[in-house]
């Protein structure tokens, strides 16, 4: 039997009510993404990138359209449901990284696992050793975040977010606070990542980041405006 794509969205539109009255963020958007490719998404502040990424990322609602994830329409999924594809399915990494201060790096890339009910307790250590190393950053497992470099800490939170193999993972202008030495590593390991199989969607102001993502999307005012 063929898979379904990864994401198929359909006319999908989203504003957010506010007291000035509701602000529409995007409008009738339609985009199918499949498993392997790297996807940049581009556009001026303000045109709706990180709001698409969270209606993808299943942490936003929409209000008319569809947005279909392989076999899931999603507006019929529970908040339950949500989560445990959020957590078995999805990784995020952010611009600032996100790493809990109080954990050393290796105890922050095993926390998915620990709600993750699939994976055997056992294994929490294991399989977090081996995403650091997939980094190049075993020799700083005990490392706690502040001893780290900007580019260390981003790796980890790649480490972290590629923990449970997700098939999608999501980047909210991971490279934006890092020099270009270090954003070309991590774009060099997301363009892996996409490679061996998993989606790779990256919201970048980084021209350089974009170039090397197998297809970028423009977004000008909540509407995507073309694809290349
Ligand atoms: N929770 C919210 N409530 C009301 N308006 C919101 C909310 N979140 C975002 N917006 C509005 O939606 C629009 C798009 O915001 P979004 O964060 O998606 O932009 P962006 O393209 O990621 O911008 P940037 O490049 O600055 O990060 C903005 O006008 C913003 O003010
Ligand atoms: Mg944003």
């Amino acid at each position: 039997m063929l898979m379904a794509p990864l994401i198929a969205i359909k006319n999908l539109s989203k504003s957010f009510a506010t007291q000035a009255g509701n602000v529409d963020v995007l409008h009738d958007i339609n985009l199918a993404i499949e498993d392997g490719e790297s996807i940049a998404i581009v556009g001026p502040s303000g045109s709706g990138k990180s709001t698409l990424l969270s209606i993808i990322g299943l942490l936003e609602t929409f209000q008319a359209g569809s947005f279909q994830l392989r076999d899931h329409a999603v507006d019929e999924l529970t908040d339950r449901q949500k989560r445990i594809i959020r957590n078995q399915h999805i990784g995020w990494i952010f611009q600032n990284f996100n790493l809990l201060p109080d954990l050393t790096a290796w105890e922050n890339v095993a926390l998915p696992l620990k709600f993750n009910q699939s994976i055997n307790r056992q294994h929490y250590f294991s399989l977090a050793l081996e995403a650091l190393e997939r980094v190049g950053l075993i020799d700083k497992a005990k490392s706690f975040p502040t001893q780290l470099s900007g580019g260390q800490q981003q790796r980890v939170a790649i480490a972290r977010a590629l923990v449970t193999k997700p098939g999608l993972l999501l980047a909210d202008e991971p490279t934006g606070n890092l020099d270009s030495e270090s954003s070309k590593t991590i774009v060099d390991l997301l363009t892996q990542l996409a490679q061996e199989g998993s989606a790779v969607i990256v919201v970048t102001h980084d021209d350089s980041v974009a170039r090397r993502c197998s297809r970028r999307l423009t977004l000008n005012s909540g509407r995507l405006v073309d694809e290349n």
